[in-house]
């Protein structure tokens, strides 16, 4: 409480009175006692009316004016002044009493008493109330945390749910004893991924195990088996969804535990990786391919060298030798079998995708009239073809006499597989890749235009576990004798070197379409030659007696070409090697009107012979005869040479040498 009194004396005697009811604050004036109600807080005041300065009702009129202050119940002491006047002055300033003096220490006890406990109360009410509110408000804080704790948790559900929908794969519970295996839970997309609903399989415990691929049952039956309690699995199978089709999966599961550690269940995701085993199949297989291609390529090219010798050698007997008519036989027959060697060859050089090829712009049409020609007599008359072309069909770009010997081989395929006769269809069409398109089916083409021929036949088809296998060169199911196997090897060759590509589609019983893939010739000119037209203009060349450098390390074949070409009526000068051609040049630079070359030779391939002739004679005249038929290995190879591949008959080196030399004629 805070006591005001300008007597000292008053002062001391009131705080001795009030001293145990509560802390006496002294202040000896008014403005002393504004000062203390600053400081702080006071249950009641005790107010001297009479006082120098400001008296008594003057500092309680400013006390009543702050509104800090206002509340405080002021008790207003006077020693004079007991008429009623002042007393309701006193009251009007917010005197809560008027006390007299000499005061009556038991009275004023009382009186200040009930102020102080009023007080006190007050404050304990408001500080349970401050303390409630303070509860209220963490409970608050508290629930509004649960809550938004709540938020979060079902927003990361919401979440984990879309992501596991969105995934190419399916979730799965299972108990740890299940036989059969069936699935406790299975996530959202099982249904999308197998064309089950997982009600069907609930119900129908075995359709599991049923739909496994027969040749993979026993491996999955045994790797579940295997499953030891507490280790999960990891298997890829196939397996036929509801469709009837089949899919190859990825089954892992892990083991869940319970907070002992004690196994619960198997916990597992389903991937369909179709498209990746498909991706690697082709993968393998082609690699295969490539492998027994460059093993092929390396035979046949040699052999290829073996067969020129015999060849040239049989037509030298020929020419020079009188036989009577059993050696002309005789000497025939080896002739058709070398032949034939050189036919199979160029198989396998085709296959290897090794041969030489002449690409030029392809009129379909024409292919069409020509083909079927060729196979009048060859499909017999249970078979008939039939032949499909968009109106707008372009021209392919390819070799035309290669391009004509795959169809006939597909066609000749087809109607194999059609014993008891059936239409073969070839349908063209133009299609497009776009370069973006690296998903398409049609393995490894670079984005364009093609031109795709499709031979369509309903025969027996192709079982899918042989597929990947007819490609391979020798791969055959016909009787011995009947077939080589090297049909599909050549065309696959011959479309890859190509630029394009060839792919089959197969039902066994059903048929079979094989579609070859080949550029599309890309000018719309029409002064373009076609290939036809090109080997006219080669041919009625006029042949005549030139002097000829003849360059090829190989001893018998050198031998043998030489005296074929003096058979010929040309002037032939031998070299083994590059060396002996640039002394013989030096010698007599203007003594030879064609350089014939070998191309494959130890010391120096054929192109590097040419050039260091032509570095002594500019521009002097050259063939290259080459073992290897792909061009492609054959590097630097100046615009103006020619290549001539082995085997070739007289004819066609005379008429190489004659375009060479005529060639020379017109630049000069
Ligand atoms: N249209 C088809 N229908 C069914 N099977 C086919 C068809 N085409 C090819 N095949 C199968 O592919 C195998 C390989 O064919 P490919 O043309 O390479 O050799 P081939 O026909 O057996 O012998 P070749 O063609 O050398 O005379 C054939 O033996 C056959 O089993
Ligand atoms: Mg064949």
């Amino acid at each position: 409480m805070l006591v005001v009194d300008d007597d000292e004396r008053n002062l001391l005697a009131l705080s001795e009175v009030l001293s145990d009811i509560a802390e006496v604050v002294t202040a000896d004036s008014g403005e002393a006692a504004l000062r203390e109600l600053l400081k702080g807080e006071f249950a009641v005041i005790l107010l001297d009316v009479f006082m120098p300065g400001l008296d008594g009702y003057e500092t309680a009129r400013l006390i009543r004016e702050r509104d800090q202050t206002r509340h405080i119940p002021i008790i207003f002491l006077s020693a004079v002044n007991k008429e009623t006047e002042h007393l309701m002055r006193g009251y009007a300033m917010g005197a809560v009493d008027y006390v007299f003096k000499p005061v009556e220490p038991i009275v004023l006890r009382s009186k200040v008493a009930v102020f102080v406990d009023l007080f006190n109360m007050t404050r304990e009410v408001r500080r349970k109330a401050e303390r409630e509110q303070r509860l209220l408000d963490a409970n608050l804080k508290a629930n509004s945390e649960r809550l938004s704790a709540e938020r979060e948790l079902r927003l990361a559900e919401q979440r984990q749910a879309a992501i596991i929908a969105s995934l190419p794969i399916c979730l799965y519970l299972e108990p740890l004893e299940a036989d059969p295996r069936i699935p406790r839970f299975v996530s959202g997309n099982f249904t999308p991924l197998t064309g089950y609903a997982f009600e069907e399989v609930k119900q129908d415990p075995t359709l599991w195990a049923r739909s496994i691929h027969p040749d993979d049952r026993k491996r999955v039956t045994a790797a579940i088996e295997a499953r030891e309690l507490g280790r999960g699995h990891s298997i890829e199978y196939r397996w036929r969804c509801a469709d009837g089709s089949y899919k190859y999966f990825l089954d892992q599961s892990v083991v869940l535990r319970d907070a002992d550690n004690q196994p619960i269940e198997y916990a597992g995701t389903l991937l369909d990786v179709s498209h990746r085993k498909q991706l690697e199949a082709q993968l393998v297989q082609s690699g295969r391919l490539d492998a027994i291609g460059q093993l092929t390529g390396g035979i046949a090219h040699d052999f290829n060298n073996l067969l020129a010798a015999v060849l040239g050698g049989i037509g030298l007997i020929e020419r020079r030798v009188a036989l009577n008519d059993d050696q002309q036989k005789i000497v025939a027959m080896t002739r058709r079998a070398a032949e034939q060697g050189a036919e199979l060859v160029g198989r396998l050089l085709a296959f290897a995708r090794r041969q030489k090829l002449e690409p030029a712009r392809v009129d379909i049409a024409s292919l069409a009239s020509s083909v079927a020609d060729l196979l009048n007599h060859t499909l017999g008359g249970l078979v008939s073809l039939e032949w499909q072309t968009s109106a707008d069909l372009g021209y392919a770009y390819a070799d035309a006499a290669q391009l004509e010997l795959a169809l006939m081989n597909l066609i000749i395929n087809a109607r194999d597989a059609m014993p008891e006769g059936g239409t073969i269809s070839v349908i063209g069409e133009n299609r497009e890749i776009s370069a973006k398109d690296s998903r398409h089916d049609v393995e490894g083409l670079a984005g364009g235009n093609y031109i795709v021929l499709a031979v369509t036949d309903t025969g027996c088809g192709i079982a899918s576990d042989i597929l990947q296998q007819v490609t391979e060169p020798f791969f055959t199911t016909k009787d011995v004798g009947k077939g080589t196997g090297l049909g599909l090897s050549m065309v696959h060759g011959f479309a890859t070197q190509s630029g394009g590509t060839m792919h089959i589609e197969s039902e066994a019983g059903k048929g079979t379409r094989v579609e070859l893939w080949l550029p599309r010739d890309a000018q719309a000119d029409d002064a373009i030659p076609t290939e036809a037209e090109t080997s006219k203009r080669a041919n009625g060349v006029p042949t005549a007696g030139h002097r000829l450098l003849l360059v090829d390390d190989h001893e018998e074949v050198r031998a043998t070409t030489a005296i074929l070409l003096t058979d010929l009526g040309h002037h032939v000068t031998e070299a083994a090697g590059g060396s002996e051609v640039l002394d013989k040049l030096r010698a007599d630079p203007t003594g030879f009107d064609c350089v014939v070359s070998d191309y494959a030779m130890p010391d120096i391939p054929g192109t590097e012979v040419v050039r260091q002739a032509r570095s002594i004679r500019h521009a002097l005249p050259a063939i290259l005869i080459t073992g290897y038929a792909d061009a492609d290995s054959i590097s630097a190879l100046p615009s103006d040479v020619r290549v001539l591949t082995k085997p070739f008959t007289p004819e066609d080196l005379n008429q190489a040498i004659a375009a060479a030399v005529e060639a020379f004629g017109q630049k000069h």
